[in-house]
């Protein structure tokens, strides 16, 4: 059996579970982290690598024999790291810098779904210098709200939803003032305003074949009942029963294997994990957006509900071996709470100690975000410090379970929303009424 020592790329949550994933398998011969956190230092070793410097990790790939790059976050993925490294001969997981701005690139991302018909709200495209020309545009506009979003990667700020002619100038003069989102700004998209409940579906592809691999809902505002600034993210659960398993076939037929099949149209065909954001609409669902990676924290409840070998998975998808594989995911449910600094997602302090890590349950996993080791004891260092994530055989149970080792767990300042998961039990519930 042929084993890989494999770099996985980044540093939340995210690759703290998809540490623990690879370290499961069998074909692991030895894992890095660059940069990592004090979680994934658990299953391989921490590497101190400018994530940024691309010939750096090159150097980093040739002096330690890897034989498979994981990149997780979609900054480099975005900035061609797969490319620069597949050139030199090394195996990557995750998409081209071409296909990657399906992400990277909100206005080609419009013109894929128009031109392949991928159902998605309707749009403009304006180029910076025609900012006039949007406001003029809105300023005729009979429907509110309407959505204006920045072309390129804003870390979830570039997205703005406007009630007004009014707000949507004052939200221009905003961007335009704002070192990087205006940075992010060459085009600006404007976007009809749809109506419903979001949902994440996970796809993994090898350019050619797309298979699902899991769904979830998130939480993005910062307190209960979505209330109050968007953030990276505050929970997750999967599987999320908004979808039955007719939606979700209806799902990838008209919206993930067509993206597949667009970007192999393109010449640019896309490999690694799409995350397609929907909103289901009462016309059925609509793309929202597409994410080039895992989501964060939505892979804290995917990958451990993967029956499937991690590693394997990702190289069925280097190797364009998808076509025969089928994926099972383990029955029940998953939750994940996160755990966050007082003050986010504005400003907060880091440093302190986190107890308990060591009495939560047995069958609840925490995947560490922003957490720092100063001198053997772990320590609060960014806005999401933790997940934790229950199972269950039923949603209510995974959400029990989180909830009851996060009480177990204690830092200065510990923030977290009380209602993870509720928005899918309360579907539970009126289905079973
Ligand atoms: P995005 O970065 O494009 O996913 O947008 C961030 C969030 O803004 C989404 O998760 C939605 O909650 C919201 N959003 C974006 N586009 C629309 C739209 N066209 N209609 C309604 N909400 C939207
Ligand atoms: N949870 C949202 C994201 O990863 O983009």
């Amino acid at each position: 059996m042929e084993t890989h020592k494999v770099l996985l790329i980044g540093s939340g949550g995210r690759e703290h579970a998809l540490a623990w994933g690879l370290a499961k398998s069998p074909l692991l011969d030895a894992l890095f982290i660059a940069p990592g956190n004090p979680g994934t230092a658990q299953f391989g070793t921490n590497v101190d690598l400018d994530v940024d410097d691309h010939d750096a990790v090159l150097e980093f790939c040739e002096e330690n024999g890897i034989t498979l790059v994981v990149i997780g976050p979609e900054k480099p993925l975005v900035d061609g790291l797969t490319d620069y490294l597949e050139d030199y001969g090394y195996a990557v997981f995750g998409p081209s810098k071409d296909a990657a701005r399906l992400e990277g690139s909100k206005s080609y991302s419009k013109t894929i779904m128009q031109k392949y018909d991928i159902p998605t709200a309707g749009y403009h495209v304006f180029e910076r210098h025609e900012v006039s020309g949007i406001r003029d545009f809105i300023s005729e506009m009979a429907i509110f709200p309407v959505v204006l979003k920045v072309d390129g990667l804003a870390a979830g700020k570039g997205v703005f939803i406007c009630d007004s002619a009014e707000e949507a100038s004052d939200v221009l003069d905003t961007i335009l003032n704002d070192v990087s989102l205006s940075a992010a700004a060459d085009f600006f998209v404007l976007e009809e305003f749809m109506q419903g409940e979001e949902v994440s579906v996970f796809a993994v592809s090898d350019g050619k074949t797309a298979k699902l691999i899991g769904y979830a809902q998130d939480h993005k505002r910062i307190g209960n009942q979505d209330t109050g600034l968007n953030t990276g993210g505050m929970g997750a659960y999967a599987p999320a029963p908004i979808l039955d398993d007719s939606t979700l076939s209806h799902i990838f037929d008209t919206i993930i294997q067509p993206t597949i099949d667009a970007m192999a149209a393109e010449s640019t065909p896309y490999k690694g994990i799409l995350y397609t954001g929907l909103m289901m609409t009462v016309d059925g669902p609509k793309v929202v957006e597409y994410n080039c990676r895992f989501g964060d924290p939505e892979c804290q409840v995917i990958v451990p509900a993967l029956e499937q070998d991690l590693l394997e998975m990702m190289l069925m998808s280097v190797n364009e071996r998808l076509e025969y594989a089928s994926f099972t995911t383990k029955p029940g449910f998953f939750c994940s709470v996160v755990m966050a600094s007082k003050g986010y997602p504005g400003s907060y302090s880091k440093g302190f100690p986190i107890n308990g890590l060591g009495l939560v349950d047995s069958d609840v996993l925490v995947f560490q975000s922003g957490t720092a080791d100063k001198e053997g004891e772990i320590v609060t260092n960014g806005g999401r410090v933790l997940n934790v994530v229950g199972y269950g055989e039923t949603l209510k149970q995974a959400i029990d379970s989180a909830y009851s080792s996060v009480e177990k767990i204690h830092f200065d300042g510990a923030y977290y929303r009380t209602d993870i998961g509720m928005k899918g039990l309360r579907r539970v519930d009126s289905s079973i009424s």
